[in-house]
């Protein structure tokens, strides 16, 4: 069996033994390769705040409990939607099919009247966060806590209310060919 001993600059991470081959990496080289491995969802992530909307791709996210039902999403604070979630308090989560891989591109940009300006959407009963007309799955969540760890607020979000629009197969980082790095 072919082991790597990667030994990593990572303060706190211990090096694995290796069996056979001995190799140095640095973490910073290595880091990226990893998370690409990691398999993820690809979610639209939708808010509103006052009169304003915005919506924005997201792949950091995770049930946190069944009962009572907890999501956490993971937002880079230099996203507009980031402070919109701190100040509303809400959030919607759209689980997507594997035909919508366009919307990744979409959902992109400083405009966010141009991401919903084609695209079919109502205002959620429980927040008022828009609620794409066409995916699998939504959930309507009430932010309960927030921390920031690192480099992103974690949100974990009370679903409050959620809906099944459709059985397809959900678009995850597998139908991805970038990495989500989290850097900036
Ligand atoms: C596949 C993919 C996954 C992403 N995942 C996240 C994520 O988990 N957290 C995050 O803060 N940004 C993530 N992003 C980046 C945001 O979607 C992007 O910066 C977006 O333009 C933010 O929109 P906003 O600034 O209008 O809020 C991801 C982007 C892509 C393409």
């Amino acid at each position: 069996m072919h082991t790597m001993n990667v030994v990593t600059s990572w303060p706190g991470m211990q090096s694995e033994t290796a069996d056979n081959l001995h190799e140095v990496i640095e973490m910073e080289n290595i880091w990226p390769t990893i998370l690409g491995k990691i398999t993820n969802g690809i979610y639209v992530l939708t808010t509103s705040y006052k009169e304003e909307i915005n919506g924005m791709i997201i792949s950091w996210v995770s049930q946190v409990s069944y009962e009572p039902p907890l999501v956490m999403v993971a937002i880079h604070p230099n996203r507009y939607c980031h402070d919109m979630v701190k100040q509303s308090g809400c959030f919607a989560l759209h689980i997507l099919s594997r035909n919508q891989a366009d919307l990744i591109g979409h959902f992109k940009g400083p405009d966010p009247g141009a991401k919903f300006k084609t695209i079919k959407w109502n205002k959620g009963n429980e927040t008022g966060c828009p609620i794409l007309k066409k995916c699998i799955a939504y959930m309507e969540c009430e932010v309960q806590a927030n921390h920031s760890p690192g480099n992103h607020t974690l949100f974990i979000g009370k679903v409050k209310n959620a809906r099944v629009l459709s059985d397809d197969e959900c678009l995850s980082t597998l139908d991805y060919s970038g990495t989500y790095l989290g850097k900036n």
